[in-house]
Protein backbone atom coordinates (compact mmCIF):
# COMPACT_ATOMS: atom_id res chain seq x y z
CA UNK A 1 0.00 0.00 0.00
CA UNK A 2 1.68 3.75 -1.20
CA UNK A 3 2.61 5.50 2.23
CA UNK A 4 1.10 8.94 1.47
CA UNK A 5 -2.44 7.70 1.65
CA UNK A 6 -4.75 9.81 4.52
CA UNK A 7 -5.03 8.49 7.56
CA UNK A 8 -8.01 8.89 9.55
CA UNK A 9 -6.95 8.42 13.27
CA UNK A 10 -10.20 7.44 15.16
CA UNK A 11 -12.02 7.23 11.53
CA UNK A 12 -12.88 10.95 12.47
CA UNK A 13 -15.41 12.12 10.03
CA UNK A 14 -15.48 8.58 7.92
CA UNK A 15 -18.84 7.87 6.38
CA UNK A 16 -18.93 4.30 7.31
CA UNK A 17 -22.26 3.40 6.85
CA UNK A 18 -25.71 4.18 5.50
CA UNK A 19 -28.56 4.50 7.94
CA UNK A 20 -31.93 5.79 9.29
CA UNK A 21 -32.48 5.72 12.46
CA UNK A 22 -30.88 8.85 13.90
CA UNK A 23 -29.29 11.76 12.51
CA UNK A 24 -26.71 14.12 14.25
CA UNK A 25 -26.05 17.06 12.42
CA UNK A 26 -24.57 21.00 13.60
CA UNK A 27 -27.79 22.84 11.76
CA UNK A 28 -27.12 27.06 12.31
CA UNK A 29 -24.51 26.62 14.92
CA UNK A 30 -26.32 24.42 16.86
CA UNK A 31 -26.49 20.65 17.25
CA UNK A 32 -29.62 18.67 15.93
CA UNK A 33 -30.53 15.31 17.28
CA UNK A 34 -33.36 12.90 15.50
CA UNK A 35 -34.37 9.61 16.13
CA UNK A 36 -36.11 8.48 13.19
CA UNK A 37 -36.95 12.33 12.24
CA UNK A 38 -38.51 13.13 15.34
CA UNK A 39 -36.23 15.61 17.47
CA UNK A 40 -34.60 14.73 20.83
CA UNK A 41 -36.40 17.77 22.57
CA UNK A 42 -39.55 16.43 21.52
CA UNK A 43 -39.05 13.24 22.83
CA UNK A 44 -37.75 13.99 26.52
CA UNK A 45 -40.88 15.83 26.44
CA UNK A 46 -43.69 14.18 25.20
CA UNK A 47 -42.16 10.77 24.55
CA UNK A 48 -41.82 7.38 27.10
CA UNK A 49 -38.64 5.28 26.68
CA UNK A 50 -40.83 2.04 25.38
CA UNK A 51 -42.59 4.87 22.74
CA UNK A 52 -38.81 5.28 22.08
CA UNK A 53 -37.47 2.16 21.74
CA UNK A 54 -40.41 1.16 19.76
CA UNK A 55 -40.22 4.37 17.66
CA UNK A 56 -36.29 3.29 17.38
CA UNK A 57 -36.90 -0.61 16.07
CA UNK A 58 -40.09 -0.15 14.20
CA UNK A 59 -39.06 3.54 12.12
CA UNK A 60 -42.22 5.01 12.95
CA UNK A 61 -44.29 6.47 16.36
CA UNK A 62 -46.67 3.51 17.29
CA UNK A 63 -50.82 4.12 17.92
CA UNK A 64 -51.93 4.15 21.14
CA UNK A 65 -53.36 0.58 20.32
CA UNK A 66 -49.77 -0.54 18.98
CA UNK A 67 -48.14 1.12 22.08
CA UNK A 68 -49.73 -0.50 24.66
CA UNK A 69 -49.26 -4.16 22.72
CA UNK A 70 -45.67 -3.06 22.85
CA UNK A 71 -45.51 -2.31 26.29
CA UNK A 72 -47.50 -5.48 27.29
CA UNK A 73 -45.17 -7.66 25.65
CA UNK A 74 -42.21 -6.22 27.08
CA UNK A 75 -43.61 -6.83 30.78
CA UNK A 76 -44.21 -10.57 29.73
CA UNK A 77 -40.98 -10.27 29.20
CA UNK A 78 -39.29 -9.26 31.79
CA UNK A 79 -38.76 -12.13 33.73
CA UNK A 80 -35.45 -13.74 33.99
CA UNK A 81 -34.92 -18.03 33.21
CA UNK A 82 -33.75 -19.79 36.67
CA UNK A 83 -29.96 -20.21 34.95
CA UNK A 84 -29.72 -16.45 34.70
CA UNK A 85 -30.54 -15.99 38.40
CA UNK A 86 -28.28 -18.55 38.96
CA UNK A 87 -25.64 -17.11 37.23
CA UNK A 88 -26.12 -13.84 38.92
CA UNK A 89 -25.66 -15.59 41.97
CA UNK A 90 -22.84 -17.41 41.47
CA UNK A 91 -20.64 -14.81 40.13
CA UNK A 92 -18.59 -12.69 42.56
CA UNK A 93 -20.26 -9.89 44.37
CA UNK A 94 -16.98 -7.78 43.80
CA UNK A 95 -17.60 -8.09 39.65
CA UNK A 96 -18.29 -5.19 37.95
CA UNK A 97 -22.61 -4.90 37.01
CA UNK A 98 -20.99 -4.31 33.09
CA UNK A 99 -19.09 -7.08 33.50
CA UNK A 100 -22.15 -9.34 35.11
CA UNK A 101 -24.63 -7.76 32.41
CA UNK A 102 -22.20 -8.71 29.74
CA UNK A 103 -21.76 -12.16 30.66
CA UNK A 104 -25.77 -12.74 31.28
CA UNK A 105 -26.73 -11.23 28.03
CA UNK A 106 -23.77 -14.06 26.91
CA UNK A 107 -25.63 -16.25 28.70
CA UNK A 108 -29.37 -15.69 27.49
CA UNK A 109 -27.43 -16.36 23.73
CA UNK A 110 -26.54 -19.58 24.70
CA UNK A 111 -30.12 -20.81 26.01
CA UNK A 112 -32.26 -19.15 23.07
CA UNK A 113 -32.45 -22.43 20.37
CA UNK A 114 -33.28 -19.62 17.54
CA UNK A 115 -30.37 -17.33 18.13
CA UNK A 116 -29.00 -17.96 14.70
CA UNK A 117 -31.88 -17.31 12.83
CA UNK A 118 -31.39 -13.31 11.66
CA UNK A 119 -34.69 -12.55 9.86
CA UNK A 120 -36.46 -9.42 10.67
CA UNK A 121 -39.24 -11.25 12.67
CA UNK A 122 -36.57 -13.34 14.66
CA UNK A 123 -34.26 -10.20 15.30
CA UNK A 124 -37.23 -7.95 16.43
CA UNK A 125 -38.21 -10.87 19.22
CA UNK A 126 -34.64 -10.84 20.45
CA UNK A 127 -34.43 -7.45 20.26
CA UNK A 128 -37.83 -7.20 22.53
CA UNK A 129 -36.31 -9.14 24.88
CA UNK A 130 -33.36 -8.21 25.79
CA UNK A 131 -34.83 -4.30 26.47
CA UNK A 132 -37.31 -5.97 28.69
CA UNK A 133 -34.50 -8.28 30.59
CA UNK A 134 -31.57 -6.06 31.07
CA UNK A 135 -32.90 -3.50 33.56
CA UNK A 136 -34.22 -7.37 35.63
CA UNK A 137 -30.24 -8.06 35.40
CA UNK A 138 -29.13 -5.09 36.95
CA UNK A 139 -31.80 -5.34 39.26
CA UNK A 140 -31.55 -8.60 40.73
CA UNK A 141 -27.29 -8.55 40.44
CA UNK A 142 -27.80 -5.55 42.76
CA UNK A 143 -30.19 -7.14 45.12
CA UNK A 144 -27.98 -10.28 45.19
CA UNK A 145 -24.70 -8.88 45.76
CA UNK A 146 -25.89 -6.58 48.99
CA UNK A 147 -27.71 -9.66 50.60
CA UNK A 148 -31.53 -8.07 50.02
CA UNK A 149 -33.98 -10.50 48.73
CA UNK A 150 -35.19 -10.41 44.89
CA UNK A 151 -37.81 -7.65 44.28
CA UNK A 152 -39.85 -9.24 41.12
CA UNK A 153 -40.96 -7.15 38.00
CA UNK A 154 -44.14 -5.48 38.87
CA UNK A 155 -46.47 -5.68 35.63
CA UNK A 156 -48.50 -2.57 36.52
CA UNK A 157 -44.99 -0.52 36.44
CA UNK A 158 -43.94 1.22 33.39
CA UNK A 159 -40.33 0.55 32.26
CA UNK A 160 -38.49 3.06 33.81
CA UNK A 161 -40.48 2.90 37.16
CA UNK A 162 -40.20 -1.41 37.30
CA UNK A 163 -36.70 -0.53 37.27
CA UNK A 164 -36.31 1.62 39.91
CA UNK A 165 -38.69 -0.57 41.71
CA UNK A 166 -36.85 -3.49 41.55
CA UNK A 167 -33.40 -2.13 42.70
CA UNK A 168 -34.56 -0.29 45.65
CA UNK A 169 -37.81 -2.65 46.60
CA UNK A 170 -39.86 0.49 46.82
CA UNK A 171 -42.54 2.21 43.76
CA UNK A 172 -40.15 5.37 42.76
CA UNK A 173 -42.37 8.63 43.20
CA UNK A 174 -43.65 9.92 39.64
CA UNK A 175 -41.12 12.60 39.63
CA UNK A 176 -38.06 10.53 39.73
CA UNK A 177 -39.22 7.25 37.63
CA UNK A 178 -40.36 10.12 34.71
CA UNK A 179 -36.86 11.25 35.39
CA UNK A 180 -34.92 8.03 35.06
CA UNK A 181 -37.42 7.76 31.73
CA UNK A 182 -36.18 10.93 30.11
CA UNK A 183 -32.56 9.76 30.80
CA UNK A 184 -33.10 6.30 29.09
CA UNK A 185 -35.00 8.11 26.22
CA UNK A 186 -32.07 10.36 25.79
CA UNK A 187 -29.46 7.66 25.99
CA UNK A 188 -31.47 4.90 23.19
CA UNK A 189 -29.14 5.93 20.44
CA UNK A 190 -27.02 8.21 18.76
CA UNK A 191 -25.69 7.42 15.36
CA UNK A 192 -21.87 5.66 14.79
CA UNK A 193 -21.12 5.88 18.07
CA UNK A 194 -17.90 3.31 19.44
CA UNK A 195 -20.38 0.61 20.67
CA UNK A 196 -23.08 0.76 18.19
CA UNK A 197 -20.69 0.51 15.88
CA UNK A 198 -19.04 -2.33 17.38
CA UNK A 199 -22.28 -3.67 17.45
CA UNK A 200 -22.83 -3.33 13.55
CA UNK A 201 -19.29 -4.60 12.82
CA UNK A 202 -20.14 -7.91 14.55
CA UNK A 203 -23.44 -8.23 12.80
CA UNK A 204 -21.61 -7.14 9.42
CA UNK A 205 -19.79 -10.52 9.78
CA UNK A 206 -23.12 -12.28 10.38
CA UNK A 207 -23.09 -12.76 14.35
CA UNK A 208 -26.18 -13.30 16.28
CA UNK A 209 -27.60 -10.52 18.02
CA UNK A 210 -26.69 -11.79 21.63
CA UNK A 211 -22.85 -11.70 20.26
CA UNK A 212 -23.49 -8.31 18.74
CA UNK A 213 -24.46 -6.93 22.00
CA UNK A 214 -21.75 -8.28 23.75
CA UNK A 215 -19.43 -6.66 21.74
CA UNK A 216 -21.61 -3.51 22.04
CA UNK A 217 -21.37 -3.81 25.83
CA UNK A 218 -17.69 -4.48 26.04
CA UNK A 219 -17.14 -1.02 24.09
CA UNK A 220 -19.71 1.22 26.30
CA UNK A 221 -18.02 0.05 29.52
CA UNK A 222 -14.46 2.26 28.69
CA UNK A 223 -14.19 5.14 30.12
CA UNK A 224 -13.93 7.50 27.18
CA UNK A 225 -17.94 6.28 26.34
CA UNK A 226 -20.39 5.33 28.54
CA UNK A 227 -17.97 4.61 31.74
CA UNK A 228 -17.33 8.56 31.74
CA UNK A 229 -20.39 8.64 33.49
CA UNK A 230 -18.85 6.67 36.59
CA UNK A 231 -15.81 8.18 36.33
CA UNK A 232 -17.73 11.76 36.23
CA UNK A 233 -19.18 10.81 40.21
CA UNK A 234 -15.78 9.84 41.46
CA UNK A 235 -14.64 13.37 40.44
CA UNK A 236 -17.41 14.87 41.86
CA UNK A 237 -17.05 12.76 45.46
CA UNK A 238 -13.39 13.49 45.36
CA UNK A 239 -14.02 17.36 44.58
CA UNK A 240 -16.76 17.23 47.42
CA UNK A 241 -17.49 21.34 47.66
CA UNK A 242 -17.65 23.21 44.55
CA UNK A 243 -15.13 26.24 45.63
CA UNK A 244 -12.20 23.20 45.17
CA UNK A 245 -13.91 22.56 41.47
CA UNK A 246 -11.93 24.93 39.77
CA UNK A 247 -8.49 24.09 41.63
CA UNK A 248 -9.03 20.22 41.08
CA UNK A 249 -9.57 21.25 36.96
CA UNK A 250 -6.61 23.25 36.95
CA UNK A 251 -4.16 20.72 38.35
CA UNK A 252 -5.47 18.06 35.85
CA UNK A 253 -5.24 20.36 32.88
CA UNK A 254 -1.43 20.86 34.43
CA UNK A 255 -1.29 17.10 34.63
CA UNK A 256 -2.61 16.92 30.92
CA UNK A 257 -5.31 14.36 31.89
CA UNK A 258 -8.55 14.20 30.78
CA UNK A 259 -11.62 15.72 32.55
CA UNK A 260 -14.51 12.81 32.34
CA UNK A 261 -17.58 13.74 31.19
CA UNK A 262 -16.35 16.78 28.64
CA UNK A 263 -15.13 16.69 25.25
CA UNK A 264 -16.75 14.50 21.91
CA UNK A 265 -16.16 13.83 18.66
CA UNK A 266 -18.73 15.55 16.53
CA UNK A 267 -20.52 18.34 19.36
CA UNK A 268 -16.56 19.91 19.59
CA UNK A 269 -18.12 24.00 19.79
CA UNK A 270 -22.00 23.23 20.19
CA UNK A 271 -23.95 22.10 23.48
CA UNK A 272 -24.48 18.33 22.79
CA UNK A 273 -28.88 18.25 22.89
CA UNK A 274 -28.76 15.72 25.65
CA UNK A 275 -26.47 17.59 27.74
CA UNK A 276 -29.46 20.34 27.66
CA UNK A 277 -32.09 18.31 28.79
CA UNK A 278 -30.02 16.45 31.35
CA UNK A 279 -28.53 19.29 32.94
CA UNK A 280 -32.61 20.90 33.33
CA UNK A 281 -33.24 17.21 35.07
CA UNK A 282 -30.12 17.41 36.63
CA UNK A 283 -30.91 20.97 37.99
CA UNK A 284 -34.79 19.73 39.24
CA UNK A 285 -33.79 16.47 40.93
CA UNK A 286 -31.08 18.42 43.13
CA UNK A 287 -33.07 20.93 43.84
CA UNK A 288 -35.79 18.29 44.99
CA UNK A 289 -33.26 16.12 46.79
CA UNK A 290 -31.48 18.88 48.10
CA UNK A 291 -28.27 17.18 46.62
CA UNK A 292 -24.49 18.78 46.33
CA UNK A 293 -23.80 17.34 43.07
CA UNK A 294 -25.36 20.16 40.55
CA UNK A 295 -23.68 22.49 42.21
CA UNK A 296 -20.56 21.25 42.16
CA UNK A 297 -20.75 19.66 38.38
CA UNK A 298 -21.78 23.29 37.73
CA UNK A 299 -18.48 24.40 38.52
CA UNK A 300 -16.26 21.81 37.30
CA UNK A 301 -18.23 22.85 33.76
CA UNK A 302 -17.49 26.29 34.38
CA UNK A 303 -13.66 25.78 35.34
CA UNK A 304 -13.23 23.31 32.27
CA UNK A 305 -14.65 25.60 29.74
CA UNK A 306 -12.56 28.52 31.18
CA UNK A 307 -9.52 26.66 30.86
CA UNK A 308 -9.99 24.45 28.47
CA UNK A 309 -13.10 25.66 26.42
CA UNK A 310 -15.14 21.78 26.51
CA UNK A 311 -18.23 21.44 26.74
CA UNK A 312 -19.61 18.60 28.96
CA UNK A 313 -21.22 16.13 27.43
CA UNK A 314 -24.26 13.24 27.69
CA UNK A 315 -21.99 11.40 30.41
CA UNK A 316 -21.63 14.64 32.61
CA UNK A 317 -24.95 15.45 34.24
CA UNK A 318 -26.80 11.93 33.66
CA UNK A 319 -24.09 11.16 36.52
CA UNK A 320 -25.71 13.77 38.50
CA UNK A 321 -29.20 12.64 37.50
CA UNK A 322 -28.35 9.12 38.88
CA UNK A 323 -26.31 10.54 41.82
CA UNK A 324 -29.58 12.20 42.70
CA UNK A 325 -31.97 9.02 42.27
CA UNK A 326 -29.85 7.14 44.53
CA UNK A 327 -28.58 4.70 41.63
CA UNK A 328 -24.97 3.53 42.99
CA UNK A 329 -21.82 4.65 41.25
CA UNK A 330 -21.44 1.02 39.37
CA UNK A 331 -24.86 1.07 38.19
CA UNK A 332 -24.09 4.05 35.92
CA UNK A 333 -22.84 2.80 32.84
CA UNK A 334 -25.41 -0.27 33.06
CA UNK A 335 -28.38 1.77 33.09
CA UNK A 336 -26.53 3.57 29.82
CA UNK A 337 -26.67 -0.02 28.06
CA UNK A 338 -30.36 -0.15 29.85
CA UNK A 339 -30.96 3.28 27.38
CA UNK A 340 -28.90 2.16 24.49
CA UNK A 341 -30.27 -1.28 23.86
CA UNK A 342 -33.15 -0.21 21.53
CA UNK A 343 -30.67 1.94 19.62
CA UNK A 344 -27.94 -0.99 19.29
CA UNK A 345 -30.57 -3.97 18.51
CA UNK A 346 -32.01 -1.43 16.01
CA UNK A 347 -28.80 -1.06 14.31
CA UNK A 348 -28.11 -4.53 14.00
CA UNK A 349 -31.32 -5.29 12.51
CA UNK A 350 -30.72 -2.10 9.92
CA UNK A 351 -27.18 -3.94 9.73
CA UNK A 352 -28.46 -6.95 8.95
CA UNK A 353 -30.96 -6.18 5.84
CA UNK A 354 -28.47 -4.18 4.27
CA UNK A 355 -25.28 -6.20 5.19
CA UNK A 356 -21.81 -5.81 3.73
CA UNK A 357 -19.26 -7.14 5.96
CA UNK A 358 -17.22 -4.07 7.20
CA UNK A 359 -13.98 -4.82 7.10
CA UNK A 360 -11.12 -1.50 6.55
CA UNK A 361 -7.77 -1.89 5.91
CA UNK A 362 -4.66 -0.93 7.99
CA UNK A 363 -1.30 1.23 6.63
CA UNK A 364 1.80 -1.31 7.62
CA UNK A 365 4.62 0.79 9.58
CA UNK A 366 6.65 -2.04 10.67
CA UNK A 367 9.63 -4.19 9.22
CA UNK A 368 9.62 -5.41 6.29
CA UNK A 369 10.65 -8.79 4.74
CA UNK A 370 12.90 -10.10 7.47
CA UNK A 371 15.27 -13.33 7.71
CA UNK A 372 13.75 -15.73 9.41
CA UNK A 373 16.07 -17.42 12.12
CA UNK A 374 15.29 -20.84 13.60
CA UNK A 375 15.02 -20.76 17.16
CA UNK A 376 17.94 -22.62 18.32
CA UNK A 377 20.15 -20.43 16.56
CA UNK A 378 18.53 -16.84 18.21
CA UNK A 379 20.91 -17.39 21.46
N1 LIG B 1 -10.26 16.62 29.18
C1 LIG B 1 -9.18 17.33 28.83
N2 LIG B 1 -8.83 17.54 27.55
C2 LIG B 1 -9.62 17.00 26.59
C3 LIG B 1 -10.75 16.25 26.89
C4 LIG B 1 -11.08 16.08 28.25
N3 LIG B 1 -12.17 15.41 28.61
N4 LIG B 1 -11.35 15.87 25.76
C5 LIG B 1 -10.61 16.33 24.76
N5 LIG B 1 -9.56 17.02 25.27
C6 LIG B 1 -8.55 17.75 24.53
C7 LIG B 1 -7.44 16.84 24.02
O1 LIG B 1 -6.41 16.68 24.95
C8 LIG B 1 -7.02 17.62 22.80
O2 LIG B 1 -6.31 18.76 23.25
P1 LIG B 1 -5.04 19.30 22.50
O3 LIG B 1 -5.53 19.67 21.13
O4 LIG B 1 -4.59 20.44 23.35
O5 LIG B 1 -4.09 18.14 22.46
C9 LIG B 1 -8.35 18.15 22.25
O6 LIG B 1 -9.19 18.29 23.38
C10 LIG B 1 -9.00 17.26 21.21
O7 LIG B 1 -9.16 15.96 21.78
P2 LIG B 1 -9.24 14.61 20.96
O8 LIG B 1 -8.57 13.55 21.75
O9 LIG B 1 -8.78 14.82 19.55
O10 LIG B 1 -10.78 14.37 20.90
P3 LIG B 1 -11.46 13.03 20.46
O11 LIG B 1 -12.55 13.36 19.56
O12 LIG B 1 -10.49 12.03 19.98
O13 LIG B 1 -12.01 12.47 21.85
C11 LIG B 1 -13.38 12.02 23.67
C12 LIG B 1 -13.33 12.54 22.23
C13 LIG B 1 -12.79 10.61 23.73
C14 LIG B 1 -14.84 11.97 24.09
C15 LIG B 1 -12.59 12.99 24.56
O14 LIG B 1 -13.18 14.25 24.55
C16 LIG B 1 -12.45 12.47 26.00
O15 LIG B 1 -11.55 11.71 26.30
N6 LIG B 1 -13.40 12.86 26.91
C17 LIG B 1 -13.37 12.37 28.28
C18 LIG B 1 -14.10 11.04 28.36
C19 LIG B 1 -15.59 11.19 28.18
O16 LIG B 1 -16.21 12.04 28.77
N7 LIG B 1 -16.16 10.32 27.35
C20 LIG B 1 -17.58 10.28 27.09
C21 LIG B 1 -17.87 10.77 25.72
S1 LIG B 1 -19.63 10.79 25.38
C22 LIG B 1 -20.01 9.17 25.19
O17 LIG B 1 -19.27 8.40 24.66
C23 LIG B 1 -21.24 8.71 25.70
Amino acid sequence: MKMNVEIKEGLEGIIACKTSISRVDIEDGKAVLEYRGYNIHDLARYSTYEETAYLLLFGELPTKKELKAFEEELKDLRDLPAQIIGLLTHLPPFTHPMVVLRTAISYLGSMDKEKHFMDYEHSIQKAKSLIAKIPTIIAYFHRIRTGQNLVHPNPDLGHAENFLYMLKGEVPDRIEARALDVDLILHADHELNASTFAARIAASTLADMYACVVAATGTLMGPLHGGAAQKVIEMLREIAVPWRAEEYVLKKLERKERIMGFGHRIYRNVMDPRTIELRNLAKKLAKMKDSKWFEIAEEVAKAVYKHKGLLPNVDFYSACVYACLGIPDDLFIPIFAMGRIAGWTAHIIEQYVNNRLIRPRALYIGEKGKKYIPLRERG
